[in-house]
């Protein structure tokens, strides 16, 4: 099972289509961030001991880790907000902490973020040397693919890139 965290605030624009495009391929669940009610990790170290797994707010996110867990990929769709992933995306990111080493052991994290730059832009190396770390970290396989979306001639090639990503799983 694959599990699909959909970042934009904005319903049905670009991001929201390459997610949509990705997951008619790989037959990923999405989630919309903007809809679901995800509040910021407090880091109070709960869910590594005592909790064992589990955190301590009772929101949306214990549904949505529990399919974390179970997914063998986690896929991670965002507009570029300020050469990072957007904010709604990054609560539920934060909020995966409770996962261990063996939870996330194996799994295939893919990672498709879009901005307003074109392709060729340096924002996109920084941002896959920052996930490449993150992957490392959990020890996961990394598929990252930057792409622009000025436009809907950008936003094509972009949707052509992301279905090719889609089907070389
Ligand atoms: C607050 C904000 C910050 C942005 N920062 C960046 C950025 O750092 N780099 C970039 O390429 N585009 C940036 N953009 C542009 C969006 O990433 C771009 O318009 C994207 O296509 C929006 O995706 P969406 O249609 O799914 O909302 C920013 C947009 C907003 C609203």
């Amino acid at each position: 099972m694959e599990l699909i965290i959909a970042g934009s605030p904005r319903k049905g624009m670009y991001s929201d289509r390459l997610a949509e495009a990705y997951a008619g391929i790989t037959g990923g669940e999405i989630v919309y961030a903007r809809s679901v009610s995800v509040g910021p990790c407090h880091g109070c170290g709960w869910c590594k001991g005592k909790g064992n797994g589990v955190c301590v707010q009772k929101d949306d996110m214990p549904r949505i880790l529990e399919k974390a867990r179970k997914a063998d990929r986690i896929a991670l769709f965002s507009p570029i907000y300020w050469w990072q992933m957007t904010a709604q995306e990054k609560l539920i990111v934060d909020r995966l902490y409770p996962l261990s080493e063996a939870d996330w052991n194996g799994k295939v994290l893919t990672v498709v973020m879009n901005g307003a730059a074109e392709d060729d832009d340096r924002e996109f190396s920084l941002l896959h040397d920052q996930f490449r770390e993150m992957a490392d970290y959990i020890k996961a396989e990394l598929r990252f693919l930057g792409v622009g979306t000025s436009d809907d001639e950008a936003f094509g090639n972009a949707l052509a890139k992301v279905r090719d990503l889609a089907a070389s799983k």
